[in-house]
């Protein structure tokens, strides 16, 4: 089986968030069970740079606003398979981030950025110019930046190649005012609410919903939450007239990168048999941040976008409850700018105790979870997260909110005693100050029982959150996509008569050619 992986961003080439994680590992993991992968990405200034052996496999245009559109083919370190790149010049080699201007402002063009990276995925499934290299079986587009992917495949009637969509956040939606649709070569009837209208504007993340033969979301439990409508972000509808094709599959994380052991960023490689290393790396971490090394004072941290989702601010809201209890913290993040102030404001507040890192650093991301005791993932939803996952990797407890993928990875200690099952971290379950408050309450006590602490530790680093498994639900997925595009057999056919209405991927696809 052959696979084209659409994506705005790669881990290392291009990353804000942990879609470049799973972008990059994803597709590797499922190249080494046999199905083909390849990548595709915008051909940003970051990519071409950082990539070799770009050669060009064919060229269009002028196409939505781009003069000409080159498919390059390269190698790009750290990415472990074929990346194709969109070399579109005028839309993607500027200086400035893959979403954002250099001054933090969404780039005015960006419907039709995104566009076109759909829209060249969905080319490359048809050119005969490209000879063997067309003959995709499937392609997988990841998040709104990538999904009118399958809304352009879906506009061929009879040589479609099936898609899958994963939603990794569904807050972010691609929304753009209703008349850009015109820019975008899709037909006009597709603008009602039960196509990509969204509340009078275009929603590339809806029309990902409604295009694709299957969806998926990055844990069970937000697969769920997705189709409420506290979490739905206003598409829990469309989800709910989905519901026979939307799959909850667990994000893995990359267990190459994210290994103590072997890690090249730390101070010093440890494992959950010699836990010596980490105690050198909690005491370098300690000097780097400016913060006295005490053994018997836990240090936790934080790595995390600041935006409302992640609950920074009930963190701060609860630290004037636990700072003087004999804690230290550090947190590494940015984002809302309100938000890097109050971080900034907490740390002039609590000199030696409380140290914000505001700024992006990969490299301290992973002395931080090296050098950590615990780390705080207070969010208020999470479709997956992958810091809990690397943070019990390396020893550190997991302190988080019980929703979304936090909820499937972290087994709290009380739970676990009640349920035969060892514990992991600590969840708590309302998003407020006081919760967060109360579970620090119990990390603190459970800090004092050192014997109790390393058995938690050394539980949370045994556990495999390698992308093996999840690589094993994609591939039957895919098996399924391709065996039964539309979802008519196995006994869905009640529910598919229902999509088969909000569904115009499926009316499309069906229609008379
Ligand atoms: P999200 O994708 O919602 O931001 P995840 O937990 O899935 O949340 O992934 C976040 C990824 O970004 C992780 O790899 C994390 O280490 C990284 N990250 C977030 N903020 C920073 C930062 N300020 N510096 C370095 N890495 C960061
Ligand atoms: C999104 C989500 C995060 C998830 C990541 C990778 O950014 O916010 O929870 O882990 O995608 O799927």
């Amino acid at each position: 089986m052959r696979v084209l992986h659409v994506a705005a961003e790669a881990f290392p080439a291009v990353k804000t968030g942990g879609l470049a994680d799973v972008v990059s590992a994803l597709p590797a993991a499922m190249s080494a069970l046999g199905t083909e992968s390849t990548l595709l990405l915008p051909g940003y200034p970051a990519v071409l740079d950082s990539g070799r052996s770009w050669h060009a496999l064919a060229q269009w245009g002028p196409a939505l606003g781009a003069a000409k559109v080159t498919l390059l083919r390269g190698e790009v370190p750290g990415i472990d398979l074929p990346v194709w790149a969109v070399d579109a010049p005028w839309f993607y080699r500027r200086s400035g981030g893959p979403y954002h201007n250099p001054q933090g402002e969404d780039w005015p063009d960006n419907a039709q950025r995104f566009a076109l990276l759909g829209w060249v995925a969905a080319q490359i499934t048809v050119d005969d110019g490209l000879g063997q290299n067309s003959s995709f079986d499937l392609v997988h587009a990841h998040d709104w930046h990538a999904a009118l992917t399958c809304a352009y495949l879906a506009l061929r009637q009879s040589d479609q190649v099936p898609s899958v969509f994963t939603v990794h956040n569904l807050a972010y939606q691609g929304l753009f005012p209703y008349q850009d649709h015109a820019l975008l070569g899709l037909p006009s009837q597709w603008m009602t609410p039960a196509g990509m209208e969204f509340h009078g504007r275009l929603s590339f993340m809806k029309a990902g919903l409604q295009f694709a033969n299957r969806i998926t979301t990055v844990s069970p439990t937000y697969s769920r939450e997705i189709a409420s409508v506290d979490h739905g972000h206003g598409l829990d509808g469309v989800i709910r007239g989905r519901l026979p094709h939307v799959r909850g599959i667990l994000n893995g994380i990359d267990d190459q990168v994210w290994d103590p052991s072997q890690d090249r960023f730390i101070a010093k490689n440890y494992s959950a048999l010699q836990l010596a290393g980490k105690v050198a790396c909690k005491q370098a971490l300690c000097a780097e941040v400016g913060v006295p090394y005490d053994p018997q004072v836990p240090l936790l941290a934080c790595v995390s976008r600041l935006s409302s989702q992640k609950g920074i601010d009930l963190m701060l809201a609860s630290l004037p409850d636990w700072i003087d209890d004999g804690v230290q913290v550090v947190v590494q993040g940015s984002g809302d700018t309100a938000l890097e102030m109050a971080l900034r404001h907490a740390s002039a507040r609590y000199p030696g105790r409380f140290v914000a890192l505001v700024g992006y650093d990969e490299a301290r991301a992973h002395r931080i979870l090296a050098g950590s005791d615990a780390l705080l993932v207070p969010s208020r939803f999470e479709p997956c997260g992958l810091t809990q996952m690397y943070a019990m990797r390396y020893g550190s407890i997991p302190v988080v909110r019980r929703t979304g993928g936090l909820a499937d990875t972290v087994i709290d200690i009380s739970d676990g005693l009640a349920q035969g099952q060892p514990g992991t971290g600590l969840c708590f379950e309302q998003a407020t100050a006081k919760a967060l408050t109360s579970s620090v309450r119990r990390l603190l006590a459970l800090f004092k029982h050192r014997a109790q602490w390393q058995q938690v530790q050394q539980r949370g680093m045994a556990m495999d959150w390698s992308w093996r498994g999840p690589a094993q639900a994609y591939q039957a997925l895919y098996e399924e996509t391709l065996r039964d595009p539309y979802g008519s057999l196995a006994g869905e056919d009640a529910e598919a008569g229902q999509v088969a209405t909000s569904s115009p991927a499926k009316a499309v696809a069906k229609a008379p050619a």
